[in-house]
């Protein structure tokens, strides 16, 4: 009697777990052994839930919002415009890689003086590395605490996406410093990627004094920019400040071509609102949680740096420009000057576009003692001032 109803448990069981596999089998179609272990590790920790709930996928994915399919022109946008459309209005993304005590927890978030947010995606495993041990080194700087995390989403499918999400979590089993949600890792899904740090940010880092948020191929000089923060009178990250390369007066890109069109489906305004390029900027930890409370209530943009000032805006916040950010990239006369000359390298607070060798080199050459920079090597300022008056 009892065997009998072993068994049947069993048959019940067996049914159960290959229910789930077929249920997952659009999901990919190797790794199919390692997938039904876990399946059933899973079953069997869940088993004493509501069958209801056995049947219910983990995490339902965000569906498509038809109604766009009937906008003017759909077919004719290119496909992740199409994309982007279909998927605007999806917000929760489970998370992969979280970091609940990179500050210390909510109520002790206040010491970290100037947390680093890098933009990075799966596969920039190098450019992490060379950061790691160049500028965005945690340290104790000047009596201030600097952290970092890394925002990241998923690339490729099936097997290659596992296969890196594996690594990833490798890599923060060593470093404790990335973020990951789930959700396709690409150009337009900038702005999603900023919402849900914020949110996380809301969460278990509602205090941190100051952040950066920045790409993962810029050099930053953050000794510079902990003088900068250490220097602003009476802010002491609980007032507003956002500053970076001030774009003003532009409007989105209508020719489809561009990395950045936005068509008049996406967004039908002209005109964007004033923003800092998304290469690097530095904003107070008041000034991201009031950009935070606006994104509730503002539509999703692709362009992320635009998205940011939308927020600032609806705030009644403005951004301002620091000379000291380059997200352009330096534009030094051609000639007889050396663009790696570190006396330029050590008067900016970021610059855009360095590969991860040159990080690794200037990083070193900006801290060497022995560096003599005087008027006769022309201060960057120098030189950039000559450039823009156009002498
Ligand atoms: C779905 O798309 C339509 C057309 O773009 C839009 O008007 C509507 O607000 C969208 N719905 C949601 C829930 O985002
Ligand atoms: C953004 O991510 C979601 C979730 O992975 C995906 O469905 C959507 O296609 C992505 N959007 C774009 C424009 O890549
Ligand atoms: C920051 O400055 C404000 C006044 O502007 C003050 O009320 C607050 O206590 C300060 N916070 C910290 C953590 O020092
Ligand atoms: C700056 O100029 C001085 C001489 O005026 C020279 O000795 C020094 O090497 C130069 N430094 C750099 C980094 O080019």
């Amino acid at each position: 009697m009892r065997k009998k109803i072993k068994e049947t448990i069993a048959l019940i069981l067996t049914g159960v777990v290959c229910l789930f596999i077929f249920m997952n089998k659009n999901d990919t179609e190797d790794d199919t052994m390692s997938n039904s272990i876990d399946t059933y590790k899973m079953l069997r920790q869940q088993i004493h839930l509501p069958r209801s709930d056995i049947f219910q996928p983990l995490s339902s994915p965000c569906q498509q919002n038809m109604s766009a399919y009937k906008v003017t022109g759909f077919s004719t946008l290119p496909g992740h415009i199409q994309d982007f459309l279909l998927y605007r209005h999806c917000r929760n993304f489970p998370m992969l890689l979280d970091l609940p005590n990179k500050c210390g927890g909510p109520l002790n978030s206040a010491d970290v003086f100037l947390l680093l947010v890098i933009k990075s995606s799966p596969e920039n495993y190098e450019r992490r590395e060379v950061l790691r041990k160049t500028w965005a080194e945690e340290r104790l700087h000047k009596g201030v605490w600097i952290r970092r995390v890394f925002i990241i989403g998923t690339t490729k499918t099936g097997f290659e996406k596992r296969r890196l999400n594996k690594l990833l979590k490798l890599e923060n089993n060593e470093n404790k410093d990335i973020l990951q949600w789930d959700f396709k890792d690409s150009f337009f899904n900038l702005t999603l990627k900023q919402v849900l740090f914020l949110e996380w940010m809301d969460r278990w880092c509602p205090q941190a004094r100051f952040l950066f948020n920045g790409d993962d191929d810029v050099f930053a000089n953050t000794f510079n920019m902990i003088e900068y923060l250490q220097g602003q009178e009476g802010n002491n990250g609980s007032k507003h400040l956002f500053t970076g390369h001030l774009i003003q007066n532009v409007g989105p890109i209508r020719h489809s071509a561009s990395k950045y069109f936005v068509p008049v489906q996406v967004q039908e305004s002209k005109r964007y609102p004033p923003y800092c390029g998304g290469g690097g900027f530095v904003l107070s930890g008041f000034t991201a949680r009031t950009i935070y409370k606006m994104s509730h209530s503002i539509i999703l943009l692709p362009i992320d740096d635009v998205y940011m000032g939308m927020c600032l805006e609806k705030a009644g916040l403005k951004p301002t420009s620091h000379f000291g950010v380059r997200t352009a990239g330096l534009h030094v006369p051609a000639g007889n000057v050396d663009k790696f000359n570190p006396c330029f390298y050590r008067e900016v607070l970021l610059v855009h576009r360095f590969l991860p060798h040159m990080i690794f080199v200037m990083w070193n050459e900006i801290q060497n003692p022995h560096l003599q920079c005087g008027k006769s090597n022309h201060t960057l300022q120098e030189i950039l001032l000559t450039k823009e008056r156009g002498v």
